[in-house]
């Protein structure tokens, strides 16, 4: 295949245009777009053309699936989950779409084994604003001085789903999820499995700090994420219908930056990733 990448700004992120995913790919691009992935973290592919099937055929492609606790109600492949602000009549409600998305957060920190790679499909966005917004936590890191980095080393954060739920005001977690998903601890600064570099694993689902005083921990996470989430660390998606947007949980935040007012419906499908080290 030939196809180009371009950056998209100096944080992070790069455009790739003239790959069709619905097409296998063969070791010599999956390597030029694993590389790119590693280093700009955001992948976007202009003018995907993909149904459900051909959506999950390509998230395969880059890894194993990550199965979603939330099915769709009444969709044949639960697989492949439909990220919508429509009502039943498919009409768009903006308080339809999960608070929880407004918040910083890396998808399914609060597993023990927590996300690889999202990838989100826009099937119907609108044409300004419903932007994802991204933040460098591998940068943020890096700004810290040394002595506060070593310090940050050593610390490990729970990261807990019943509490997420319960700081966004979003509702309460179920008994299920709360006996699937118990509080579990990760480090605080946690290694690139393939890169190598350090990045800060926090977020909504990062609750507060193992061992440490709780107010004490919980003032110590904000600062990190009010410092990580600076401009400087952030990029913004201003999404066109067909991007196919892949990202990596592992050092990045992200979250949705307002809820759309006009009709929004993504796709969304999720790798499995490792455990923090
Ligand atoms: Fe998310």
């Amino acid at each position: 295949m030939t196809f180009s990448i371009r950056p998209l700004s100096d944080v992070l992120a790069a455009e790739v245009r003239g790959v069709d995913l619905r097409e296998p790919l063969d070791d010599a691009d999956r390597a030029a777009l694993n590389e790119a992935f590693l280093d700009r973290h955001v992948l976007c592919f202009r003018d995907q053309e993909l149904d459900k099937p051909a959506q999950l055929a390509a998230t395969l492609r880059f890894g194993p699936l990550d199965v979603h606790i939330q099915r769709n109600k009444g969709d044949e492949i639960s697989l492949v989950h439909t990220v919508s602000n429509l009502d039943a009549d498919g009409n768009p409600k903006p308080e339809a779409a999960a608070k929880g998305n407004l918040r910083w957060h890396s998808d399914k920190s609060y597993r023990t084994v927590p996300s690889c790679a999202t990838f989100l499909y826009a099937v119907k966005v609108p044409a300004q604003g419903g932007r994802t917004e991204f933040a460098n936590m591998n940068r943020a890191f890096e700004a810290y001085s040394a002595e506060r980095r070593e310090a940050f080393r050593g610390m490990k954060v729970v990261h807990d789903w019943v509490r997420s739920c319960r700081k966004s005001g979003e509702r309460e977690a179920s008994p299920e999820e709360a006996s699937v998903y118990p509080p579990v601890a990760h480090p605080l600064v946690r290694r690139h499995p393939e890169s190598g570099r350090e990045a800060f694993f926090i977020g909504n689902h990062a609750s507060h700090i193992s061992g440490m005083d709780r107010e004490e921990g919980e003032a110590l996470l904000e600062e990190i994420e009010a410092h990580s989430t600076a401009e400087r660390f952030v990029w913004r998606h201003q999404w066109r219908e067909g991007d196919l947007l892949m990202w990596d949980n592992r050092c990045l935040l992200h979250r949705a930056e307002e809820r759309a007012r006009e009709a929004r419906v993504l796709h969304r499908t999720v790798t499995r990733g490792t455990s923090p080290f």
